[in-house]
C-alpha cells in the first residue's frame, strides 16, 4: 500500500445552522492510530459525520485530502470508494437487506465485479468467527434486533472485510463486553500493520492502554485543544476535562 495521510486542514463543520466543529486540522499518517477524545457534544460525532459526507454535517470551511485526493465535495460512496470508512456510533438497522449480501457488494465494489460466493462467504465467516460474532447473524437484516454489542462487532467485520486505507471509529468500543472490546482491538491492530490509518473516537482510557495510538487529541467545542501521547489518555482519567476547558 503507497503511503498516503489523511489530511483534514481547518474543517469547520455546521449541521441545521449551528456550528458543530470549529476549525480542526490534523494529519493521520497510513498505519498510525489517531484518539479522538472529548466530553459529550463537544463535536466528535459531527466530524465524523461530516468527513464521511453526511448530508446534514455541511464543510462549511477548510478540506478534507487522502493523499493528493481533495475528499470534500464528494458524495459518501465516492469517499468510500476512495478509501475512507467509519463506523458511526449508532448504526442504523437496515431490513431487507442481509448482512452478508450488504457485506459481498461492498467488498466487490471497488473491484467493478462481484467476489465468487463461496470464496466469499468462507472468508466471512471465519473473520465473524474471529469477532466473535454468531454466524448466524450472517443471514439477518442488517442490524436488526442486534444487540448493542452486535452491532459493533457487525461494524468491525466490515472494516475487516473492506481492509479501508483509513477508518474512523466513533465509539465501536461503547457497549462491548471486556472480550470483545479485546477483540475489536486486536483486529484494529491487525488491520493497522497492514496500512490502514486510524481515528478513533472514544470515552475509555483501556483503548489508548491496548492501542498505544501516536497520538490523542483533546476536542472541546468543537475544537482541538490539546495533542499529546497516550498519557493524555491517563491525564483524562485522572482529571476529567475540567483542566482542558
Ligand atoms: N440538529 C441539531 N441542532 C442543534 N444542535 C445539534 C443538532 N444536532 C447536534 N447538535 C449538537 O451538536 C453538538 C455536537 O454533537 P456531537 O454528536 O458531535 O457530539 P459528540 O462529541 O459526538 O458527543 P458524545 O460524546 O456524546 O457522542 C451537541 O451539543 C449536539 O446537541
Ligand atoms: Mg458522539
Amino acid at each position: 500500500m503507497r503511503s498516503e495521510n489523511l489530511i483534514l486542514k481547518g474543517i469547520r463543520i455546521s449541521r441545521d445552522g449551528r456550528e458543530a466543529v470549529g476549525g480542526v486540522s490534523l494529519v493521520v499518517g497510513s498505519g498510525e492510530i489517531h484518539l479522538l477524545m472529548g466530553p459529550n457534544g463537544s463535536g466528535k460525532s459531527s466530524l465524523a459525520n461530516a468527513l464521511m459526507g453526511h448530508p446534514r454535517y455541511r464543510i462549511t470551511g477548510g478540506a478534507v485530502r487522502l493523499g493528493e485526493q481533495d475528499l470534500t465535495g464528494l458524495k459518501p460512496e465516492e469517499r468510500a470508494r476512495a478509501g475512507l470508512f467509519l463506523s458511526m456510533q449508532y448504526p442504523p438497522e437496515v431490513s431487507g437487506v442481509v448482512l452478508s449480501e450488504f457485506l459481498r457488494q461492498v467488498v466487490s465494489a471497488p473491484h467493478d465485479r462481484p467476489v465468487g460466493v463461496s470464496e466469499f462467504r468462507e472468508d466471512l465467516e471465519r473473520q465473524a468467527d474471529a469477532l466473535g460474532l454468531d454466524r448466524s447473524l450472517l443471514d439477518r437484516g442488517l442490524n436488526e434486533g442486534f444487540s448493542g454489542g452486535e452491532k459493533k462487532r457487525a461494524e468491525m467485520l466490515q472494516l475487516v472485510m473492506m481492509r479501508p486505507k483509513f477508518a474512523v471509529l466513533d465509539e465501536t468500543d461503547s457497549g462491548l463486553d471486556v472480550d470483545g472490546l479485546k477483540t475489536v482491538t486486536t483486529a484494529v491492530d491487525g488491520l493497522r500493520r497492514s496500512g490502514t490509518g486510524f481515528l478513533i473516537i472514544t470515552h475509555q482510557s483501556a483503548v489508548a492502554r491496548h492501542l498505544s495510538p501516536d497520538r490523542v487529541h483533546v476536542m472541546v467545542d468543537g475544537r482541538i485543544v490539546e495533542t499529546g501521547g497516550p498519557e493524555l489518555a491517563e491525564r483524562i482519567e485522572r482529571e476529567g476535562y475540567e483542566g482542558f476547558r
